[in-house]
């Protein structure tokens, strides 16, 4: 029998809530997550937390323990003096949705708008090739468990709902480093991107997020660094600029057009010198026309069927299948339309 130590748990929901006192039995070996579960099967059983793997691979058990964004499974109650008071509390950035549960929509929606890998036009699935020096530079990106830990911490959302919309996180930036390190991608324009659209001169470079990455991830010097370092190559280099004055064209008008390049993406028609709008700007008849279609509709999540007491019903354990519903919905059939497709193989019919 271990010894009861003293946490403190928020409990609430979107309207409101506290911290509550709890003593909970702390044995050798735990882990936050362990004290959760205990009081989940004492003295709190409607105590919601999101968890998984409990071995710090899902990134599903994120939360602020001490104030300090962390994975509760990973947390060894051993790091605390015994005699400290422990305090968790839900991801600050994402809306609560009851207890340490919180809604990070938020991301997903980040990761939709991110333009996926285009593979390079006339070399089949199989035929990749690449050196292992360039393999290892996006292994580091690819560790990601997406426990949004970083997202949760970085100021330039944290307090800030308002830079939401501009701002897609540390998260989507790794990605976009890892595309644009990536020897096979065929698009261009993963600077312009980042810069553009994701926000990525909101970042100054504090690196917050690196600290919290579970997966120790080099986020801010491996990622970042170099993507503002690419930005400014191309888009302040001296002879980027006399070049764009003498033939009247700016470096990104070539990224943003770059269905007429000879690496082009898309077997849409060539639109070199063409006004193109915005990305966010553009029509979805647009963006399906360059093969690449930023804004594809993707149907709202499906949430399990929960009561109004926020539990599952009847319904959900008399479900036919082992697994929650499709999010792409029942009645979707693969594969999907290219229009409904975020990228769409050169070679797809
Ligand atoms: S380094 Fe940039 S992305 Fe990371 S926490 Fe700081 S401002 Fe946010
Ligand atoms: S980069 Fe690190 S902190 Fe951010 S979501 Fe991925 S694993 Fe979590
Ligand atoms: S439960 Fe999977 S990372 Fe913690």
């Amino acid at each position: 029998m271990g010894e009861k130590r003293q946490f403190k748990v928020w409990r609430g929901d979107e309207t409101g809530g506290d911290l509550q006192d709890y003593q909970v039995e702390v044995n050798e070996g735990e882990v936050v997550l362990d004290i959760i579960h205990r009081l989940q099967a004492t003295e709190a059983p409607d105590l919601a937390c999101r968890w998984n793997c409990k071995a710090g691979k899902c990134g599903s058990c994120s939360m602020e323990i001490n104030g300090m964004p962390r994975l509760g499974c990973m947390t060894r109650m051993s790091t605390f003096s015994e005699t400290e008071t422990i305090t968790v509390t839900p991801l600050r950035t994402f809306p609560v949705i009851r207890d340490l549960v919180t809604d990070v929509s938020f991301n997903y929606e980040k990761a939709r708008e991110t333009p996926a890998f285009a593979p390079p036009v006339g070399v089949a699935p199989g035929e990749y090739r690449m050196q292992q020096v360039d393999v290892e530079r996006s292994q580091e990106f690819r560790k990601c468990i997406e426990c949004f830990l970083c997202q949760n911490t970085c100021h330039v959302v944290r307090d800030h709902d308002e830079n939401k919309n501009a701002f897609s996180g540390p998260r989507y930036f790794i990605r976009a480093a890892e595309l644009d390190m990536h020897p096979l991608d065929a698009r261009e324009d993963r600077k312009t991107y980042a810069q553009q659209h994701q926000g990525l001169g909101y970042c100054n470079i504090t690196k917050c997020c690196t600290e919290v990455c579970p997966e120790h991830i080099k986020i801010t010097d491996n990622a970042i660094i170099p993507m503002k370092e690419r930005v400014v190559d191309r888009k302040y280099d001296p002879l980027v600029w006399l070049g764009s004055k003498i033939f009247r064209r700016h470096p990104d008008d070539d990224e943003l057009v770059q269905s007429g390049s000879s690496h082009a993406v898309s077997a849409g028609p060539a639109m070199t010198g063409v006004d193109l709008p915005d990305a966010h700007e553009r029509t979805e008849e647009q963006e399906v026309e360059r093969g690449v279609n930023w804004h594809r509709r993707v149907g709202p999540a499906q949430l399990p069927a929960v009561g109004a007491n926020g539990r599952l019903g009847v319904s959900e354990a008399a479900f036919d299948r082992s697994g929650a519903a499709s999010p792409f919905g029942d009645d979707v059939e693969f594969p999907l339309p290219p229009r409904d497709l975020n990228y769409a193989h050169p070679d797809q019919d």
